[in-house]
């Protein structure tokens, strides 16, 4: 029944609520700052029901209830910061992920930029891996060039190089080895022509390995690249918030050279991509270009 008591009951159980989520939320926030000075990385920047989710998980794997408890947790197990932010920073990737994309990229994208070159007269390649994980993503892209640059034959003194980075040290420090338990290619590739055999694994050639640079750099900060052709960022933004991501995209805007290419992933877009300064290449395979 109705009433004034039972209109106050309800009023406070929902203050309640109200209240709880409230406290929630300042202990989720400590939980980020506390990271943030530990590690220097600003874990505040991505969608919150995302960073929900993966914090979740880590306090049920370490019975903790709420965020302040599990803050506690981390201060005292010096392992668990390591842990969550690999739970953060997930790494899943693969080489030519998204094939269709990558025969985009072969067929239209390099071939577009080498004959932008050659007209320029210049025989310098610059490209950027944004969230380049383990590294299949910049070595993919570093397979697909060469063979345009072995098909071009010595008389064309092409200088490749990829500069791929992710916040991840560990992802990074793997990528560096380039050594994979499982590899894929495209179409019409010989894997004797990019990889050797490495115990159970395969491992990148060293003309595959030399062009690729791997730094760690967290992608809200802009890197000292300019006029760049080509820019892969693949499912990354979508941690990120709307600003954020718009942040990102006016750095990569800043780091392209006119009609350079920006190749997100498939469940990410441009919108609105006027303002942007991108125009889109090809909708389908989310490849854009800056205007
Ligand atoms: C799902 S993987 C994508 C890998 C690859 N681009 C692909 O599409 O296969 C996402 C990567 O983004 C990286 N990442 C997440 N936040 C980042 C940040 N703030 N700065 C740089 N890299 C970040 C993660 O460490 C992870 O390696």
């Amino acid at each position: 029944m109705g009433g004034p008591t039972g209109e106050r009951d309800s009023f406070n159980s929902k203050k309640r609520q109200a209240d709880q989520t409230d406290a929630r939320e300042a202990g989720l926030d400590i939980l980020l700052r506390y990271l943030q000075a530990q590690a220097g990385l600003d874990f505040r920047q991505y969608k919150p029901n995302y960073l929900k989710r993966r914090i979740g998980v880590r306090m049920r794997a370490t019975g903790c209830s709420d965020y302040l408890q599990y803050r506690q947790f981390v201060r005292q197990n010096p392992g668990e910061i390591g842990r969550l932010i690999n739970d953060l920073t997930i790494n899943v990737t693969e080489f030519f992920r998204d094939v269709d994309v990558y025969e985009a990229i072969r067929s239209k994208v390099i071939p577009e930029i080498l004959e932008f070159k050659r007209k320029s007269g210049s025989f310098s390649i610059r490209a950027w891996s944004a969230g380049c994980a383990t590294g299949e993503e910049p070595y993919s892209l570093s397979i697909l060039f060469q063979e345009h640059i072995r098909r071009a034959g010595k008389e064309e003194p092409w200088m490749l190089r990829i500069t791929a980075t992710d916040l991840d040290d560990k992802a990074i420090m793997a990528a560096k080895e380039g050594h994979y338990e499982a590899v894929k290619l495209l179409p019409g590739m010989k894997l004797g022509d990019f990889f050797a055999r490495n115990g159970d694994g395969y491992r990148v050639t060293e003309e595959v390995k030399r062009p690729v640079r791997f730094l760690i750099l967290d992608i809200m900060r802009k890197p000292p690249l300019r006029h760049l052709d080509l820019i892969l960022c693949r499912n990354v933004l979508i941690y990120f918030e709307k600003d954020k991501q718009e942040h990102i995209l006016r750095i990569f805007h800043q780091c392209l050279r006119p009609g350079g290419f920006l190749v997100l992933g498939k469940s990410e877009a441009i919108v609105g991509s006027k303002e942007s300064g991108f125009a889109p290449y090809s909708r389908k395979e989310r490849i854009y270009r800056k205007a």
